[in-house]
């Protein structure tokens, strides 16, 4: 069977072509996927495949996306393709934030060393590539800011006009500075996230623009490579739990679907658990799954929190992400500001860094670790989704004790390291260094 998009409604299923122009099913407004026949595919071929290209100094073989394309082959022409080597992201030890944690070790998968720094690289290149396939000239995103400086990027760099929605005054300036500089258009709009989201979907249809919010399935094929990079590095053994960060929940959308499809090949012999942590201000999908995801999905409308990347109410990938956090027999954990901000430093005093977000998910395995959900001596990786120096204003903030939380409640310190005014004065200093 030729790749083709189908509606995740289990109740509906209908089958599109896969260079249909469609975010949601026509016929029930249901989330779309891409689905392929893996049927051909060998594990020991393909592993062995991928890791020859490794190799190989071709951009398409050095990108850590289609490195792996036999998993997501939805183009026929792969010129379409737009790679800045992305990807191709660390897996790193940090002995201090696993006690920490509660754990005796722990992976960070790093996916700020990214070309525009963080996750949304991985999956925009697969976007990207169908929207020039599509024949697409300007494609557009709302954005808390990593998915406009990354599709700000691609766009450019594949010759197509970038167009950007952001919340005004709720994106870091490091994100917002990435749009600019990479000259997409950008419009802050005096509304949220997921406000502004409704809004760009009603503009893309009377322009025929090609949305590219990880609610296009494309992205979600993209980011599968994460976790497929993922087991490669780790020589295909499973670890326990995968734990990042949820805010619209593309990303652990995707990694189901990578894990899912991986095993059905035998690339894996097992599911690991996820474990999405999201921000207490900000936790429409933790409420949700209190109960199993049994009940009516509410949205939050006044979502709030310092992880700006993750201040989402209504977050769109809601359905899949129930689906794949069950399959896994995963949970979901919310953080608070304070308990977000001491993980973030702990993550930086381990010569790593992160931004806010992402450091959800150190607080929250500290949680499951305390709450006996996670075991002390489980294999956990935890996906840190975005570069420390997207948002320098909250680490200088943190370490000077000028952090206030959304209600304006100050956060403290914990880990502080404020930095000292010295006179221009040798004997002064070198008694203050000791
Ligand atoms: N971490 C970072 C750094 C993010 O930028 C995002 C999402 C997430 C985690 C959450 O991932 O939405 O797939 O659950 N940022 C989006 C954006 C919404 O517009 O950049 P998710």
């Amino acid at each position: 069977m030729h790749p083709h998009l189908v509606c995740f409604n289990p109740e509906c299923r209908k089958t599109y072509g896969i260079s249909e122009v469609l975010y949601n099913c026509p016929s029930c407004q249901g989330l779309l996927e891409a689905t392929y026949d893996f049927g051909a595919l060998d594990a020991p071929t393909l592993k062995k495949l991928w890791r020859d290209r490794r190799m190989d100094n071709a951009p398409l073989e050095q990108s850590g996306v289609w490195r792996y394309r036999e998993l997501f082959p939805f183009l026929e022409d792969l010129s379409h393709v737009v790679t800045l080597r992305e990807g191709n992201t660390p897996l790193l030890g940090a002995p201090r934030a696993a006690e920490y944690g509660g754990l005796d070790r722990i992976t960070f998968k790093h996916q700020g060393f990214n070309p525009t720094g963080s996750f949304k690289d991985n999956g925009m290149t697969g976007g990207a590539a169908q929207a020039r396939r599509l024949g697409m000239k300007r494609v557009a995103c709302v954005s808390t800011g990593n998915t406009s400086a990354s599709m700000a990027a691609y766009a450019v760099a594949g010759g197509l006009d970038p167009l950007i929605f952001i919340p005004n005054g709720n994106i870091s300036y490091g994100k917002l500075a990435q749009a600019l500089e990479y000259g997409a258009k950008t419009f802050q709009v005096d509304a949220n996230f997921d406000q502004i989201l409704a809004l760009v979907r009603v503009l893309a249809e009377k322009l025929g623009i090609y949305l590219l919010n990880s609610i296009n399935p494309f992205r979600i094929e993209g980011q599968k490579s994460i976790v497929i990079e993922m087991m490669d590095q780790r020589d295909w053994k499973v670890p326990d739990w995968i734990v990042l960060p949820g805010g619209n929940l593309g990303n652990v959308s995707a990694f189901g679907k990578g894990l899912r499809e991986m095993l059905a090949v035998g690339l894996i012999d097992r599911l690991p658990r996820l474990a999405v942590v999201q921000a207490e201000g900000s936790s429409p999908f933790y409420e949700f799954m209190l109960d199993g995801g049994a009940g009516d999905f509410v949205s939050q409308t006044h979502p709030e929190t310092l992880a700006t990347a993750i201040k989402i109410g209504d977050p769109v990938s809601w359905p899949k992400a129930r689906f794949e956090i069950q399959t896994t027999n995963g949970v979901v954990e919310r953080a608070t500001e304070q308990e977000i901000a001491d993980a973030k430093a702990v993550i930086g005093h381990s010569g790593i860094g992160c931004e806010p977000a992402s450091a959800a998910t150190l607080a929250g395995i500290r949680k499951l670790t305390a709450a006996g959900v996670i075991d002390k001596a489980a294999d956990v990786v935890a996906i840190l989704t975005g570069n420390v120096l997207k948002d320098p204003d909250y680490i200088y903030k943190y370490h000077t004790g000028q952090l206030k939380d959304p209600g304006g409640a100050p956060i403290r310190s914990t880990f502080g390291n404020a930095p000292v005014v010295v006179p221009n004065d040798a004997d002064r200093i070198a008694e203050l260094i000791g």
